[in-house]
């Protein structure tokens, strides 16, 4: 069981108010949270990071490799990086440095029972609704509504599909479900929430207080 683990951290951080990966937590770069917590259920990790830096040296386990303008073709060209193929592809953001190697497992779990595509996924506990103009359209069923996260990981051929299929999207699992192709949930966590906005460092620094993490 091989897996191949693709980690994007090619984006600007706009909200956050510049390149959030490289943002210092406890002596280290979110990205370097990532990977760590990646690691041990990873065969090879390709990092894809922003162009105009300077890749740090790669090797058999730990490539770097330069991303795209959208998330969507940094997976592209990370995909292309990871080189041999691999039974299983995960692709994790960067931003979710506290996403659970427990995380990475339940994802990796599905895939080895023959799940398609996997996405880990937290029951919305707010009531959404449908805007337009400041005015609302519709209220969503909450029990049919869920926010996910990353790892999301992938049989290796499909995600070669979802790639070649050159579709743009938020998320690889999109693509596949525009493909007609299962997407399998797995209980997400608060932990891999995205770092997207600076305040949301201090929210998930909180549950790590006395967990000995
Ligand atoms: N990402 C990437 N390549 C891009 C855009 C995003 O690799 N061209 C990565 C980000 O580095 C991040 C993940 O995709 O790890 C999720 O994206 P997001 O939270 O939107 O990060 P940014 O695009 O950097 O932030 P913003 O949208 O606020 O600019
Ligand atoms: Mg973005």
């Amino acid at each position: 069981m091989a897996v191949g683990t693709l980690i994007v951290a090619a984006g600007s951080g706009q909200r956050f108010g510049g390149p959030k990966q490289f943002e210092r937590v406890g002596g280290i770069t979110l990205l370097e949270a990532a990977i760590e917590r990646a690691k041990s259920i990873s065969n090879r990790i390709v990092v894809a990071l922003p162009a105009g830096i300077e890749l740090p040296s790669s090797n058999s386990e730990l490539a770097y490799t330069v991303g795209g303008d959208t998330r969507t073709e940094s997976v592209a060209n990370a995909f292309r990086a990871l080189g041999d193929r691999f039974d299983y592809v995960l692709v994790h953001d960067a931003a979710r440095p506290y996403a659970s190697q427990a995380l990475f497992e339940r994802v990796v779990a599905a895939l080895a029972r023959g799940c398609l595509a996997v996405i880990p996924a937290l029951e919305s506990v707010d009531t959404l609704k449908v805007v337009e103009d400041r005015m609302v359209r519709e209220t969503l069923d909450r029990n049919k509504i869920v926010r996910v996260q990353t790892p999301q990981g992938f049989q290796y051929e499909l995600l070669a599909e979802i790639i070649n299929s050159r579709k743009e999207a938020t998320d690889e699992a999109a693509i596949a479900e525009q493909l007609g192709y299962p997407v399998t949930i797995v209980p997400g966590e608060e932990l891999a929430s995205k770092v997207t906005w600076r305040a949301d460092l201090e929210r998930l620094r909180l549950p790590r207080v006395g967990l000995g993490f």
